[in-house]
């Protein structure tokens, strides 16, 4: 009651002192209340997002839930579809409730079947990212835990590729298919097929509570090769509301075209099950099917992330622009620039901007009229959802502290390092199989003595009138095509072939392109040359496309700071211009499939937009 009492004053305040976002202040925390209270409600009565989904096959088991290229399957059918792959699992004898399943495949109905299936029998699904092979898979997978791997037949060479270390861990090995003639995998396909589609006894997932995993979805963390969060179902409850609180609503349509193995992809699909509606579905966001797509299917939301929107303003002008039901775009990432160019040519409608990380305990949507802005800072979030914008040291890589030890809150306008309370109302649920890395996301003693915060790695900034704002990712990461690229991945990579001894990696700016682009300074081996050709080879190898280095640069010695941490600051602001560098620099040349000299005719033609990178 105190809550509601508060925020009425407040509200009267804030008419007499015409203060212009006091009212959507504070509608925007209690909504953020409200759903605090059904997620606790959940919590209580053991309610999970697959009981959501059970309930809805029972009340619209005619209504659809995925499109699929000329495909549709109803919430009737894909109950079907999961109860059959639930008992493909159990009957091959290789999953009993608690046990994880790795699944790897791309954006494709199965992935949704697969999944569903697995919580129907307690078992959460570990989402490999399909880009990654070799040595970033078997890592990847070994840091699940999973017993059981399951493919899509497209990647049954990467598979093949790693299969007798597979082997020799004792993982199970299926593939997406009627039949397989590789020694050592099975097929999975006609097990499903051949399997019963009754109903899947809740007996089988007795032990879960919403603290249970439900996935683990992989994400670069801050150093090293990817780790797995936990994604426990109450988790899944608090990313799924998202679309609730931005007002999608039960007649909507969402177009999901990013990967399902990312918590971006995974939680549009929840969180329209969350609503009851359908989502279409894309195996690959394509910019110049995108608006056919959401003609073909009445789409109503679309979810987006900084890139499709820029890509999506790159397209030719069409007459047809405008001609859409589209009202509402929820994602991440949009610059004001693009923003105002997407507004302009594809018509009237909402944008909403949040903010949230996968492994994070904290989430920000812009509900006001700001442009550009991810949320609003104000007193009242502050005091029920506890954060802070610190100061931070580029250099060290790690918060400023004062004589006395604490941290420091920025002034307005600068930019500082988010941390948000790890509390028991916002728990951090941590990296499976690794508390070392779980520990490195952790900040101790920020403000007081004994207190614990959750270390985001994003720098933001907060302005005159409250409004937050995306500034920057702290050194250890960068995103490149939507992707985060961990620089430690990228450098242990490199160092693995002859002629590169150490690697320092870290992501440049290049006009007109979202995010950074990958650039990795070198030294190499003594005695040996650079061999352009292998080192493209390994690359392509051992790394998926956006994490590859655009840009190389040889050095005698890479700088390092008092406490042996690679300086990248000044490296990353003399960027890739050959006029200003002397060593030598290469580029990731696609055509050529090499590295090849960045002469300053190449330089320009990049950032001209001439050569695409
Ligand atoms: C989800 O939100 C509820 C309510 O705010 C909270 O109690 C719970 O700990 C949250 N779960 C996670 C994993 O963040
Ligand atoms: C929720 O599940 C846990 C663990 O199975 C159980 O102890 C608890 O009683 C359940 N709560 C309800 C309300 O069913
Ligand atoms: C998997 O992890 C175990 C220890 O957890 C380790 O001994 C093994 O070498 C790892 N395998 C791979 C391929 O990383
Ligand atoms: C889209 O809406 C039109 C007109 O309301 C309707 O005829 C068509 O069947 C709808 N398409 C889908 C895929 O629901
Ligand atoms: C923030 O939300 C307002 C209100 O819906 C919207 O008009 C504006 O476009 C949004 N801005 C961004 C960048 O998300
Ligand atoms: C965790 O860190 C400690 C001390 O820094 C180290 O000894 C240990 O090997 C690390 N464990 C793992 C699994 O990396």
């Amino acid at each position: 009651m105190l809550v509601w009492t508060v925020c009425a004053a407040l509200i009267v305040c804030g008419v007499l002192l015409r203060h212009p976002y006091l009212f959507q202040d504070v509608q925007y925390v209690l909504a953020k209340i409200k759903r605090r209270r059904f997620v606790l409600k959940c919590m209580q009565t053991n309610y999970s997002i697959l009981d959501r989904f059970l309930d809805l096959v029972k009340t619209q088991p005619q209504k659809t839930l995925i499109y699929f290229k000329d495909e549709m399957f109803t919430y009737r059918e894909a109950d079907v579809l999961s109860n059959r792959a639930a008992r493909a699992f159990l009957q091959a004898g290789c999953v009993k409730e608690g046990d994880v399943v790795a699944l790897f495949l791309g954006n494709q109905p199965m992935f949704l079947w697969l999944w569903l299936g697995l919580l129907k029998i307690g078992c959460p699904g570990a989402l490999l990212n399909s880009n990654i092979r070799s040595k970033s898979l078997l890592h990847c997978l070994n840091c699940s835990g999973a017993t059981t791997l399951v493919a899509s037949e497209e990647l049954l060479d990467a598979v093949k590729e790693v299969l007798p270390h597979l082997h020799e861990q004792q993982i199970t090995v299926f593939i997406l298919a009627d039949r397989c003639e590789t020694a050592g995998v099975e097929s999975f396909i006609d097990k499903m097929n051949q399997a019963s589609s009754e109903p899947i006894s809740k007996e089988l997932r007795s032990h879960l509570t919403m603290q249970s995993p439900a996935a683990y979805i992989y994400t670069s963390g801050t150093t090293g090769l990817p780790k797995a969060a936990v994604v426990t179902y109450s988790k899944v409850w608090n990313f799924s509301l998202l679309l609730a609180t931005t007002g999608v609503n039960s007649k909507d349509v969402i177009y999901d075209t990013l990967p399902l193995y990312h918590s971006t992809g995974l939680f549009v699909f929840t969180g329209a099950v969350e609503r009851g509606i359908p989502v279409v579905l894309r195996s690959k966001f394509s910019a110049s099917q995108f608006w056919d797509d959401c003609r073909k299917y009445n789409v109503t939301v679309i979810q987006y992330i900084g890139e499709i929107m820029r890509y999506l303003c790159n397209t030719p002008q069409k007459l047809s622009d405008k001609n859409h039901k589209v009202r509402l775009a929820v994602g991440n990432g949009i610059r004001a620039d693009v923003w105002r160019d997407f507004v302009r040519r594809f018509g009237e409608i909402q944008i909403r901007e949040f903010y949230g990380a996968t492994e994070g305990n904290f989430a920000l949507l812009n509900y006001s009229s700001k442009m550009g802005a991810l949320g609003r800072h104000t007193f009242l979030h502050k005091m029920f959802f506890p954060y802070a914008v610190i100061k931070y040291d580029a250099d060290k890589g790690e918060p400023l502290r004062d004589s006395s030890g604490f941290c420091m809150e920025v002034e307005k306008g600068e930019p500082g390092l988010l941390v948000t309370e790890i509390t028991a109302k916002a728990p951090f649920t941590g990296y499976v199989t690794d508390l070392n890395q779980t520990e490195k996301k952790k900040l101790h003693n920020v403000f007081k003595k004994g207190d614990l915060y959750f270390n985001t790695g994003d720098l933001l900034r907060i302005d005159e009138d409250n409004f937050m704002y995306f500034h920057d990712r702290v050194g250890d990461t960068f995103r490149w095509k939507g992707e985060n690229v961990a620089t430690a991945e990228v450098a242990d990579i490199l160092v693995l072939t002859d002629c590169v001894k150490e690697a320092n990696v870290y992501g440049v700016k290049v006009p007109g392109q979202e995010g950074r682009a990958g650039m990795a300074a070198v030294t190499l081996m003594d005695g040996l040359k650079f061999d352009s050709t292998v080192v493209f080879k390994h690359v392509e190898d051992f790394l998926p496309s956006y994490a590859r280095p655009r840009f190389l640069r040889i050095q005698r010695s890479l700088d390092i700071t008092g406490t042996f941490k690679l300086i990248k600051t000044k490296a990353v602001e003399q960027g890739f211009n050959p006029n200003e560098i002397t060593d030598p620099l290469y580029f990731l040349n696609e055509k050529e499939r090499n590295y090849t000299p960045l002469t300053p005719d190449v330089f320009d033609s990049i950032v001209a937009g001439n050569i695409k990178i």
